[in-house]
């Protein structure tokens, strides 16, 4: 009993410093502390520490105050403000017998008030500085908000737009994907997680999410492990080399075995060689979902199979709680796969500062926000500046753009004014009353210097299907607003507000949640709608400016030859609406490129710029006999990987470099001039690919390795330098040998992954 006081002075013990003799100085010694804690921890009391409980109707807020009080809680996620949190740190800091502060997770994807653009978006951007603003931004809120941990950056590589999640992560590249990991965390963690301003990010969705097959959600994942190490798994060592102090288990399986009971991933990869020192979190109900897999018998199998391949939190299942007792006595799991898993969890506190101060995110009561929803608590100049950098220009017939702030504009279209879209997926905390659209964007833009016009002029679907699907299974709540006008009546009065001006806008894409999870697509097409809205459109003769929202590469073959120009948004956030009219009016020009390859249609998927090179390759412009490519529509995508247009002009000088030759260990440095040769000040991104020209297996005929965002005012010119060692010529052999072979390297540099300039060097 004396023991026991001592421990609830000791957890507590961060307001006052008093400690024991025989007691370690938790401030000091992580490992000291925790062990001390754990050897007054009840078996109860540890496996309460596994649980991972979201906030939901499932349990009344005394039901959860009380099994925290208990010690059967160790976290809790979907809570967001500090008000909310409070009782429930109370509960566990002066009801529970071991005082062991709780910690506060959710979904910080893209800002948490302040919707920043979805990720995708971000990724448009190439401008580390803009994504680090979005994320730093975003943990410094939703600490504010009593929150300690987000469960993101989700890092899966997508190459299959039919998949939803594509909108929460950054792309189809390995490379881009990889250096935006590491900024996200940095991003979120500070300098020092235990801040009461960082979060700590869970990095997901671990591993190989993205390549569901079929891009059908949670469907199995099969790949080669060389594809794995080479591909898709880097972006996620990524994140854990810059500290990510979580990691959330994949909902799918990995050739035949589940993530979530999957030992080769979890302890030999994660642990052994990454040295993984954090959390693992299951996904929400995955420890159940073994059963489903037809991996587990039931939920004694589920919760033997999860612990012992490492899986320390439970989230939202009640498996760990009800088995664990009974797999320990009768031996089938041991005590340390339990104590490990414990020890990370308690681990993940320590480090979040919450044993020195429990409420340091929390704060008291009497400094809580007046009004947790006040505009004032936003970034919004933040918002605006990063959406800007991230849209991308995709035509620009005749200079269509920018516009002028005059005369009369016509806006229409369903995504013209949908402030729940304008925030994308997964957008947290934020308040669609609090986003701006395009039609209040373009209004603030011109002020009484010009007219604008607005019509619907479209659902964004009527299909039934569709509409059930967005407005009851996905969010259950009206998401998408369906006018029950007849399509030809709200046609007609867009095409009136089209002939009375002198340019239109459509707002065209997706309602956010087709861009979601669960949210698969067969076709990557307008819905008929917007398609029939379109062609009125153009029918005017008008010069037609599409503006894109979609969280996917959408398949636009037709509206390219539609549109006069088209620009991409993705979905903009809080601040979407002004940022968008600061591109169209040319207050910023657009510097973004596509993360993502866009193909002419679904049946090209997947159609990622750096495929393996083959023996019949197709060549562009000549006979395509017995070569790869599809007879019935032309080969490669719409819109390849690294593309987006400027309302200024960029010429590339040649390559040239310091080596015709690389030594192991050496450099060889790739220069090129970058020169703004038209009339307005932009900024673009200098890509630098490799190609391995002869190696032991057939390897991508292009992979990015570098690239530079650089600014140019009118005429200006800049040299860019890349430095290249071995390391960047290294990859996974059958062998899964990580080498660099010698030979011949071509150095291809380019502001998209197709129009580039070409050197070569020979590795020694
Ligand atoms: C998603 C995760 C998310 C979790 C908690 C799951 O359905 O797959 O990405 O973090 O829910 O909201």
């Amino acid at each position: 009993m004396k023991k026991l006081c001592l421990l609830g002075l000791f957890a507590s013990l961060a307001f006052q410093p008093v400690l024991a003799a025989t007691a370690p100085d938790p401030l000091k010694t992580k490992e000291a502390f925790i062990n001390h804690l754990m050897k007054q921890m009840t078996l109860d009391e540890k496996i309460g520490q596994l649980r991972l409980i979201s906030i939901g109707p499932e349990m009344t807020h005394e039901q959860i105050r009380d099994e925290i009080a208990a010690g059967h809680i160790g976290g809790t996620f979907n809570s967001v403000t500090r008000a909310e949190n409070r009782p429930m740190q109370d509960a566990a800091m002066q009801r529970s017998r071991l005082k062991i502060p709780m910690f506060f997770a959710y979904d910080v994807i893209h800002g948490h008030r302040t919707i920043f653009p979805i990720s995708l978006a971000l990724a448009s951007s190439w401008d580390m500085s803009a994504i680090a603003l979005s994320a730093r931004t975003a943990a410094s809120e939703a600490a504010a908000d009593g929150i300690d941990m987000t469960y993101g950056p989700m890092v899966d590589i997508a190459r299959d737009p039919r998949w939803g999640r594509t909108s929460e992560g950054f792309g189809e590249d390995t490379y881009l994907v990889s250096r935006i990991a590491k900024v996200m965390v940095k991003g979120y963690q500070g300098d020092n997680v235990a801040a009461p301003d960082s979060l700590m990010a869970a990095v997901k969705h671990f591993a190989l999410y993205g390549g569901v097959e079929g891009g059908r959600d949670y469907n199995t994942v099969d790949m080669s492990p060389t594809r794995m190490y080479q591909d898709y798994l880097p972006p996620y060592r990524a994140a854990i080399d810059a500290g990510a102090g979580g990691v959330m288990v994949a909902l799918n399986s990995i050739n035949g075995v589940p993530a979530t009971s999957n030992t080769w991933l979890m302890q030999d990869l994660l642990r052994k060689d990454w040295g993984f020192k954090g959390v693992t979190i299951s996904d929400h109900g995955a420890i159940h979902e073994l059963i489903k897999h037809g991996v587990a018998r039931d939920d004694r199998d589920a919760a033997r199979l999860a612990i012992k391949a490492g899986i320390d939190m439970s989230m939202n299942d009640q498996v760990y709680g009800k088995e664990l007792p009974g797999l320990l006595k009768s031996g089938e799991v041991a005590q340390a796969d339990i104590d490990n898993a414990v020890r990370e969890v308690l681990g993940t506190k320590y480090d979040l500062g919450l044993f020195k101060d429990p409420y340091r995110r929390i704060g008291k009561a009497a400094d809580d926000p007046a009004d947790t929803y006040a505009d004032n608590r936003l970034h919004r100049q933040a918002a605006r500046e990063v959406a800007r950098t991230s849209m991308v220009l995709l035509e620009n017939r005749n200079q269509t753009l920018p516009l002028k702030k005059q005369g009369t504009i016509a806006l229409v279209g369903p995504l013209a004014d949908a402030p729940i879209d304008m925030m994308g997926s997964w957008s947290a905390a934020g308040r669609p009353e609090q986003s701006i659209t395009l039609l209040e964007g373009l209004k603030n833009a011109v002020g009484d210097q010009a007219k604008v016009l607005y019509a619907k002029g479209a659902n964004v679907t009527n299909n039934k299907d569709a509409i059930e699907f967005l407005n009851r299974i996905i969010f259950d709540r009206e998401e998408v607003h369906i006018d029950q006008r007849p399509p030809e009546q709200m046609i007609a009065e867009a095409v009136k507000a089209a002939e009375q001006a002198d340019v239109v806008i459509a707002a065209v894409g997706e309602a956010r949640g087709m861009s979601h999870e669960s949210a698969s697509r067969t076709t990557l097409a307008l819905p008929e709608t917007q398609k029939a809205l379109l062609k009125a459109l153009k029918a005017t003769g008008k010069p037609l400016v599409l503006v894109l929202m979609n969280g996917r590469p959408l398949s636009l073959v037709q509206e390219q030859q539609q549109a006069d120009a088209m620009l991409e948004t993705w979905f903009a956030g809080t601040e979407g609406g002004n940022a968008i009219a600061d591109v169209l009016f040319g207050d910023y020009n657009p510097s973004g490129k596509l993360p993502v390859s866009f193909p002419r249609s679904v049946g090209q998927i997947p159609v990622y710029y750096n495929h393996l090179t083959i023996g019949r390759p197709f060549t562009p412009g000549q006979p395509g006999n017995y070569t790869s490519q599809y007879f019935d529509e032309e080969t490669g995508p719409l819109y390849s990987f690294g593309y987006g247009l400027s309302y200024t002009d960029f010429s590339l000088s040649d390559v040239s470099l310091s080596s015709a030759t690389l030594k192991r260990g050496g450099r060889v440095e790739a220069r090129v001039t970058v020169t703004n040769t038209g009339k307005v000040a932009g900024a673009t991104v200098v890509q630098l690919y490799v190609h391995d020209v002869v190696a032991s297996m057939a390897r991508p005929i292009k992979e990015l390795k570098n690239f530079e965002k650089v600014t140019l005012q009118p005429g200006e010119a800049k040299v860019v330098t890349f430095s290249l060692s071995e390391d960047d010529l290294k990859f996974y052999n059958p062998q899964l040998k990580y080498a660099a072979e010698p030979g011949e390297f071509q150095v291809q540099i380019g502001l998209d992954s197709q129009n580039v300039k070409q050197q070569s060097f020979t590795l020694l």
